[in-house]
């Protein structure tokens, strides 16, 4: 049903063209149902079994066969003026809805099958829409107009067809349920290998440095057993039933015949009779036999399509903004929590009634054991995950009350291992501001210090940085990231160990931009080198999700508590790899 409801909500804009193909398959019907009735007439006025002129009859062929051609012409016409559009909208639609999704959703998922159900719902919606419109529609003309032209040459003709088709209808009816759970499971099954596959191709690095071939294959094989079990089962099913199917077609077939043969015989069928009912059966069995494996077809896709609609309906608590949000006024970037109780999913408490406050303009440096949730503090002020309890404040607006995207337009974030799109360097800078000039990009970059290593790339700033920015080390993709965000300007700054892949000497040199970037921001930064957090205001050392220690540099060092013990670990302000205590 949801597909249905999908194909209505969305075929509004092609609704001509959809009326166009449905007026040209009833034109088609009935030009193939009324052809038979000449040939009956033709035959009839030879053989001196009725009076007339052969050539109105002629006439009237030619003027129906004419009729066909245009009409095939003008389906094919709708048909081609709907199926790209439709299909791009069917795209664009998935993608607004997903969006709408919440980050956690992205991280319990494969991307590989997810693009493989927007695929089938881009490849098989419209054949869908055709098949509904096209073949079976025009299978019911078809039945009508041939039953009122069998009761024409006898009544009985017409009820034993009735009869046959109402059969029919119903083995097919009562296998169709089946046959849609089989194809369902089918289309999991394919998107769960189509997710594997995409998911080996994204790490190629680590199945090459762990020579790990084998090891994938062995995930891969696990796989094969069920795609294989349902899709056998799936299969065979169709075969046994079609098989039946066939069979009883067949000897509904062979009995008409014989019924014509003894009618003709007793001189109540005449020749043209004979040739209509041959034909019209003819018809009949032809247009079934096609529509029983079209049907099949359609079963797959339908059941493909509705597994990924059923994408677009998952329980996952959407993370939609409120109906009432309002754009987030951010005057000072004063950022409140207020009793803050959060756990990501299945997963123990992290934070527990935290509260906390960072004041317009204070420059914060947190630092703290690996896993202590440095980045889960910034990532729920950023709203990538809401808070179990409790509430986060800017400016007074709790931030599930404005709308996500003003939320996220006041803060630039240099993630911890920031991707790249696989556009050009220039579009990459360009992703902190739509609308800056190549001027300004180049301005950003030459600030954080990319501008050197792109001037040396043999296309400069049009260069292509492979999939997530793959073409890049992991320290140029995070100077990417930081002229993103000195593009952005954005009046909250949070760096997520911004520039922990550079090297010191690099490191010291952005570190002036970025000094720059603070001034008039609430600035978050979360450090590794504790050296680079000398300036701040504030430091806040996590631990386990507690917040321990809270103060300046000088004042942290003279507590003698886990600061003193992380700095004095620091060979020059470095914090060797958090080793030993591992949150
Ligand atoms: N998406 C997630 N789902 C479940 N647990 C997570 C997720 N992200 C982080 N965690 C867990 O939350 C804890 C804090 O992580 P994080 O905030 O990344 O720490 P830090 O940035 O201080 O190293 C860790 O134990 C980590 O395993
Ligand atoms: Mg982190």
């Amino acid at each position: 049903m949801r597909v249905l409801k999908f194909i209505i909500a969305n075929i509004g804009p092609y609704k001509k063209y959809v009326v166009g193909i449905f007026l040209a398959m009833c034109l088609i019907t009935v030009d193939n149902t009324l052809k038979p009735l000449l040939v009956k007439l033709f035959i009839d006025i030879v053989s001196g079994a009725e009076q007339g002129n052969l050539w109105v009859v002629f006439t009237f062929y030619a003027l129906l066969q004419f009729m066909l051609v245009s009409v095939w012409t003008m389906s094919d016409y709708c048909i081609t003026k709907y199926t790209a559009k439709f299909r791009l909208n069917v795209a664009e639609h998935f993608m607004t809805k997903l969006y709408e999704y919440p980050y956690s959703f992205f991280q319990n998922q494969l991307s590989g099958s997810l693009t493989s159900k927007i695929n089938d719902a881009f490849q098989h919606l419209p054949h869908l829409i055709f098949t509904i419109i096209n073949p079976f529609m025009y299978f019911i003309l078809l039945i009508l107009i041939s039953l009122g032209l069998l009761a024409s040459v006898a009544p009985i003709f017409a009820l034993s067809m009735g009869a046959w088709v109402f059969l029919f209808f119903v083995i097919t009816m009562v296998s169709m349920k089946k046959s849609m759970r089989l194809n369902k499971e089918y289309a999991e099954e394919k998107s769960k290998i189509i997710g594997l596959a995409a998911d080996y191709l994204g790490n190629m690095m680590s199945v090459k440095l762990f020579a790990a071939r084998t090891f994938e294959q062995g995930r891969f094989s696990k796989l094969q057993k069920p795609f294989v079990d349902i899709a056998e089962k799936g299969g065979f099913y169709h075969t046994w039933l079609y098989g039946f199917l066939g069979m009883l077609t067949s000897l509904y077939a062979l009995f008409f015949l014989a019924a014509l043969i003894f009618g003709y015989q007793k001189g109540v069928v005449t020749p043209g009779d004979f040739a209509l009912v041959i034909m019209i059966n003819f018809n009949i069995i032809n247009t079934l036999f096609q529509l029983s494996h079209m049907l099949r077809d359609f079963i797959a896709n339908w059941g493909a399509v509705d597994q990924a609609i059923a994408l677009l309906e998952t329980s996952e608590i959407t993370h939609s903004d409120k109906t009432n949000a309002t754009a987030l006024n951010c005057r000072q970037g004063k950022i409140a929590f207020d009793q803050v109780k959060f756990h990501y999913k299945g997963t123990e408490p992290l934070f527990e009634n935290k509260s906390i406050e960072i004041n317009a303009g204070q420059k914060v440096g947190l630092v703290g054991y690996s896993g202590g949730g440095k980045s889960t503090f910034v990532n729920l002020i950023l709203r990538l995950y809401d808070v179990t309890d409790g509430a986060i404040v800017i400016d007074g607006q709790d931030i599930r009350d404005v709308t996500q995207d003003s939320l996220r337009e006041n803060i630039a974030m240099i993630p911890q291992d920031p991707s790249l799109f696989h556009r050009s360097l220039m579009e990459n800078i360009r992703y902190g501001r739509a609308d800056s000039t190549d001027e300004e990009v180049i301005e950003a970059a030459k600030k954080a210090h990319a501008h050197e290593f792109i001037s040396t790339l043999p296309q400069g700033y049009d260069s292509l940085v492979g999939e997530r920015g793959v073409k890049l080390s992991g320290g140029q993709r995070q100077r990417i990231a930081i002229a993103r965000a000195i593009l952005k300007n954005a009046p909250i700054l949070i760096l997520d160990e911004a520039t922990s892949q550079l090297d010191s000497v690099t490191e010291s040199l952005i570190q002036e931009s970025l000094w720059e970037l603070m001034q008039n921001k609430t600035t978050i930064v979360i450090a590794h080198r504790l050296s680079t957090l000398l300036h701040m205001d504030r430091i806040l050392v996590f631990d386990k999700g507690k917040i321990n220690e809270d103060g300046t540099h000088s004042e942290l060092l003279s507590k003698a508590g886990l600061y003193k013990h992380l700095w004095d670990a620091q060979v020059g302000g470095f914090l060797g790899d958090e080793k030993t205590e591992e949150a």
